[in-house]
């Protein structure tokens, strides 16, 4: 596909991602088999990975949804994520899958894996499409990891700029102008 002048490059394609989510999705149905699993969507940026991978899932599967931000990787304190919407589950004895767009500092993950755990699930695992290893600020990582990708800006399939370019169908690299223009 060949988008506009706000788009750098393609970084991974759909077709690349549709496979790379297959592979993730047969290792989360070998891992979890004869479980229950409770997928997570955190919302917005991984609602589209996150469909994809749960119409793979052959076991036993229910979804939920999360939507939180960070309060900022700057502070020293723990557990500041704030909650803009809960699920609606209750997670106490659950295995918990929390399906993330992309893992940059970790602040945000890292903050709301210590706040589900004061709830009492049975197990907590974390699968995010993408993962920005050089900007990570916190010790933290995912279970299970699409792609690594450069430090630069992705956007599409789900990530957006300003709620803009979620409706891509590949992943792309945003252009500069867009963002040093505001
Ligand atoms: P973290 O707490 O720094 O790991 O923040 C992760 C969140 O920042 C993700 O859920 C995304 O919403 C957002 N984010 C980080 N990097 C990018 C990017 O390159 N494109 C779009 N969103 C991003
Ligand atoms: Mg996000």
């Amino acid at each position: 596909m060949t988008y506009g002048e706000d788009i750098k490059k393609v970084l991974l394609t759909n077709e690349q991602i549709k496979a790379k989510t297959q592979e993730i999705a047969d290792q989360i149905n070998k891992d979890y088999q004869g479980e229950q699993l409770m997928v997570v969507c955190i919302l917005r940026g991984a609602v589209i990975f996150m469909a994809d991978l749960f119409s793979r899932l052959t076991i036993d599967a229910q979804m939920d949804f999360m939507a939180v931000s960070s309060y900022g990787a700057g502070t020293q304190t723990t557990g500041e994520v704030k909650i803009n919407k809960d699920m609606t589950t209750p997670i106490d004895g659950k295995n918990l899958l929390i399906v993330e767009d992309i893992i940059d500092t970790g602040t945000t993950l890292s903050n709301l894996v210590k706040l589900l755990k004061t709830r009492n699930p049975k197990s907590i695992k974390i699968c995010s499409l993408l993962d920005k290893p050089e900007r990570r600020t916190v010790d933290f990582d995912g279970d299970y990891v699409g792609f690594k990708v450069p430090n630069e800006f992705v956007v599409g399939y789900g990530l957006d700029y300003d709620e803009k370019y979620r409706n891509l169908p590949d992943v792309c690299v945003l252009a500069p102008h867009v963002y040093s223009e505001n």
